[in-house]
């Protein structure tokens, strides 16, 4: 595992790359004038520019790259029976409580999951303390293995964990309160242990179609892309004569009604999904599931983050549709936390819309020469949380030869909002005109931006604040030999250059 900053200093990071998002144009709080919406967030000018270019990225890779994937572009809205057959109106729920002093509403399970990761903490701390005291011979193994403290808190979490996953499985929701009286679990705010019942809240939005009097019916904001891809499985097997195993990829909004909606963008109740739904012969899908776990991480690692900030986590306890699955985890500043799933689904939602439809969902394989449902590989990555991933790994605070600091987002090129920015060195004497010239002829190549207010350095900052890899600065030898300087954002070194160069150059740069 890599090693993390301390809470407190990873907390102060965090905090200061989201006061960074908002005072660069990446990330604003959703309606700020009406005082936000809670976990609902625009992106400004540079972050629209970043998300975009993160959600090319992973299309590129998906399907302009696999000549067995192709796109879709799925509605939003989706006929509600949709839902029944997904299992999402019975099953999408989190268990929550309140508490009647402070009326505030938990998840019971954030609840429980906070307490043991309470008694972690007390087995990590007295590893510690033990490996200070015993210095150079401290076999840590050995001490968690053995240690009567340890032991006790380890024995906690083991009984707690089976309890609360009992319960769950049996909805036995009395015994998941009687667990958290049990634990004396106090509420953050109140301090009080004055709870009500639990009960299952569904995730899903709803609102009506067509006008209330009339044929009002309800209808789900989707909270998963997928299902659009599977209700769509035989319209694109037919029309694009595609062959199995061949894949479904779509980038889109989904929405959550999360109740721990907390963490930034890290947890929306808006948020954007790239998933991509392969469809296999039934049997072949755990090679299949192997082979996009290689692909996904090698995806994460062509970023140009190192392979420490990121680490597996196989689910302890399988989805009913699910016969594998497997979590991507990266390490942002609030700890490890999901970043990509790859679920080996069966055949359980095709089979469901084939049974609810009342529609064959199917597929004739010419070599096997039969019909059979297939089997799906999915690949599901938020969107926001990979610019949070990408966005955290690339604020960088430095200080420089001279004493003074900047921040740089050290984002990969091809994903930075700006490619090049283009700065008269002053405004007057002909230097803006000339430096408009140049604009003009690299603005349809790719994003540039022109700027002459304030002195270069504090330009230079700006554009280091937002992570553009180059600028161009027009000097008054530009105007006698047509030569302009170019500055790297990362090493900040300026090189003289002919003005033709000036495309080449960072074209290259930004291909990745
Ligand atoms: N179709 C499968 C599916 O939706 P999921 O694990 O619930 O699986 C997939 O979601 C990915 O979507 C997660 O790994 C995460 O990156 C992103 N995601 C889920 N809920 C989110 C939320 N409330 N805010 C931001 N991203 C979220």
């Amino acid at each position: 595992m890599a090693t993390f900053a301390p809470m407190a200093q990873n907390e102060e990071i965090f905090k200061k790359i989201i006061s960074h998002s908002k005072e660069y144009g990446f990330v604003f709080p959703s309606s700020e004038i009406y005082d936000g919406l809670s976990a609902v967030y625009d992106y400004g000018q540079n972050g629209v520019e970043l998300k975009n270019n993160i959600r090319q990225y992973w299309w590129k890779s998906m399907v302009q790259y696999h000549e067995n994937i192709v796109g879709l572009d799925a509605a939003i809205f989706m006929h509600p029976t949709t839902w029944k057959a997904s299992g999402h109106i019975d099953a999408f729920s989190d268990p929550l409580i309140d508490n009647r002093d402070s009326k505030k509403r938990y998840r019971a399970d954030v609840l429980v999951e906070d307490q043991m990761a309470k008694w972690q903490d007390k087995i990590d701390k007295e590893a510690e303390k033990a490996a200070k005291r015993f210095g150079e011979t401290f076999d840590k193994d050995q001490f968690l293995a053995t240690n009567g403290r340890v032991l006790e808190y380890k024995e906690k979490i083991e009984s707690t964990t089976k309890r609360f996953y009992g319960a769950m499985e049996r909805n036995d929701l009395a015994d998941v309160k009687k667990l958290i009286e049990d634990l004396e679990i106090v509420c953050p705010v109140s301090g009080s242990r004055n709870w009500t019942d639990v009960r299952q809240f569904n995730l899903m939005f709803s609102t009506s179609m067509g006008s209330v009097s009339e044929d009002s019916n309800v209808i789900y904001l989707r909270p998963e892309t997928a299902q659009g891809i599977f209700v769509n499985y035989l319209n694109v097997q037919k029309t694009g004569r595609m062959k199995i195993p061949f894949g479904i990829a779509q980038t889109g909004k989904a929405f959550r009604n999360e109740i721990v909606a907390r963490q930034f963008i890290f947890r929306m109740r808006e948020f954007e999904q790239m998933e991509m739904q392969y469809f296999v012969r039934p049997g072949t899908e755990l090679e299949w599931f192997e082979y996009w776990k290689t692909e996904r991480m090698k995806w994460h690692q062509s970023l140009g983050i190192p392979a420490t900030k990121y680490r597996w986590h196989p689910h302890d306890k399988l989805a009913h549709y699910a016969n594998a699955a497997i979590d991507i985890e990266f390490e942002f500043p609030i700890g490890f936390k999901e970043l990509e799933g790859i679920h080996s689904r069966t055949d359980f939602d095709l089979k469901a819309h084939q049974e609810h439809s009342g529609k064959k969902i199917q597929y004739f394989d010419p070599e096997l020469n039969e019909n059979y449902v297939p089997y799906v590989i999915e690949t599901s990555i938020g969107l926001d949380r990979t610019f949070l991933a990408v966005l955290s790994y690339a604020y960088t605070e430095e200080k420089l030869e001279d004493g003074s600091e900047r921040v740089v987002l050290r984002l990969p090129s091809m994903l930075a909002p700006v490619k090049c920015a283009i700065l008269p060195l002053v405004a007057k004497d002909g230097l803006p005109e000339k430096a408009r010239e140049i604009m003009d002829t690299v603005k349809y190549d790719f994003m540039c931006q022109y700027e002459e207010k304030d002195s270069i350095g504090k330009r230079y900052r700006r554009h280091d604040a937002i992570g553009t890899p180059y600028c161009i600065t027009v000097d008054h030898q530009t105007l006698e030999d047509n030569t302009v300087t170019i500055r790297d954002r990362d090493t900040m070194k300026q090189e003289r250059i002919p003005i033709e160069k000036i495309g080449e150059l960072v074209r290259l740069k930004i291909k990745g």
